[in-house]
């Protein structure tokens, strides 16, 4: 089995969680590269729901957890994810010593960056990723091996006061995360070598989507990390040849939680239909996700810079009660149409969608495998986006799945 990776192909929350633990049974090893405790991956089995955002959703089908060096670990948010799972699942985990870690004082600043901006307002989930990134760029962000021995906190306890944000507390953290983390850190990088070493292969669980990387997004509206299969070596320290074959996760319709331009986005009972039908409410934030129809147009943009080969077509059951089903084939941009990506980019809050209504899936049924309606759906996907759909997923539990 070579190893795969699970990439978003939209602005997040395309149902990366349950494509990972569907999955993750043909794998050894699960691993995040990048995000921190943004993401919400849930996984629901029977009527219990899982949300996990640092630990990979390899968790519940036992498997070698993995958290690469390019993820932003928040100490507490891992120590409560812990506690909710029995005892075995921390000698499955790795944290990476590289990794960066979020302090208290990085959430505080994230809040405060938030209402400086005003109306332009990212939206961030307030999780303090944006400052824990920034401020490894700025090579003053504690890594994991940095606290597990004594750390001088002068210099980012002086940049934090020099924003007006309380160092107070820094030590005790850092006493309180070396506590959690001792026994959890190693070298992520040299386990996926060593998986695949010895004939085993690891899942790449991405986070976020592509839309929100920070270099390849909507900028300035993204996260402040990279979300495309490109980021999986670098996020894990490992050669580019291990890093595996693309699977892209996209939605059947396109949502979007925060700012930014979104294209496609619908507004009133439409919207509100949609919003309900699909349950979209971030797992993270719990804030109502804003719907739209499907982006093709961004949709061929993800998949060519992920380099993607196979899909996974997530919440298609949704469709099935919505009436209609539109997809945006191109945007009208100063008049004219364009159907690349990369020349709207910088004007996305500025276009105009351009729909193709091709069929309703109305009133299909997906419990007795793929009805023609989804099936025309499937088809109409591979032929505009030329690629594979292996996987369509009708519903939130692990067994709505069909493999294609
Ligand atoms: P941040 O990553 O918390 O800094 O937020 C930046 C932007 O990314 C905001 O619009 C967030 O709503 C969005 N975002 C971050 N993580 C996720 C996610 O896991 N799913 C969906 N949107 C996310
Ligand atoms: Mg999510």
């Amino acid at each position: 089995m070579p190893n795969v990776s699970v990439v978003g192909l939209q602005w997040g929350d395309e149902g990366k969680g349950k494509v990972v633990d569907y999955l993750a049974g043909d794998f050894d090893a699960v691993a995040r590269f990048s995000g921190g405790s943004n993401a919400g991956h849930t996984v629901v089995i029977g009527q219990r729901k899982h949300t996990f955002h640092l630990l990979p959703s390899g968790v519940l089908k036992g498997k070698e957890l993995l958290i690469g060096a390019g993820v932003a670990v928040d100490p507490v948010v891992l120590k409560e994810e812990l506690s909710l799972l029995p005892d075995e699942v921390r000698h499955r985990l790795t944290v990476d010593s590289r990794c960066g870690l979020v302090t208290p004082q990085d959430k505080e600043l994230d809040g405060a960056l938030e209402d400086s901006r005003g109306a332009s307002r990212i939206g961030t989930t307030k999780r303090g990723i944006g400052p824990s990134y920034a401020l490894r760029a700025l090579r003053l962000s504690p890594r994991v091996s940095d606290i597990a021995a004594d750390y001088d906190f002068a210099p980012l306890s002086s940049f934090y006061g020099s924003l007006s944000v309380d160092p107070a507390g820094l030590t005790a953290w850092a006493v309180e995360s070396r506590e959690l983390l001792k026994g959890l850190t190693g070298d992520v990088g040299a386990r996926v070598e060593g998986v695949c070493q010895g004939g085993g292969s690891v899942l790449f669980e991405g986070s976020q989507g592509t839309l929100l990387d920070l270099l390849h997004g909507s900028y300035p509206y993204v996260t402040s990390t990279h979300t495309v299969a490109g980021y999986i070596p670098a996020g894990l320290g490992i050669p580019p040849s291990l890093a595996g074959k693309p699977l892209g996760v996209a939605k059947a319709y396109t949502t979007r939680v925060g700012g930014g331009p979104f294209p496609t986005e619908l507004t009133g009972p439409l919207a509100d239909r949609l919003r309900s039908l699909g349950s979209e409410y971030g797992a993270t934030t719990g804030r109502p996700r804003r719907v739209g129809w499907l982006d093709l147009v961004a949709l061929k943009y993800a998949i060519w810079i992920n380099g993607v080969s196979e899909l996974a077509i997530s919440k298609i059951d949704v469709l099935s009660q919505a009436k209609e089903f539109k997809a945006c084939v191109a945007y009208k941009q100063d008049g004219s149409e364009v159907s690349d990506l990369q020349s709207a980019l910088g004007n996305l809050g500025q276009v105009e969608p351009v729909y193709d209504a091709p069929f309703s899936l109305d009133g299909a049924s997906y419990s007795h495998g793929l009805p023609p309606p989804g099936r025309r759906l499937v088809d109409y996907l591979e032929d505009q986006l030329k690629t594979h759909v292996k996987l369509v997923s009708y519903g939130e539990e692990r067994s709505m799945t069909i493999e294609l």
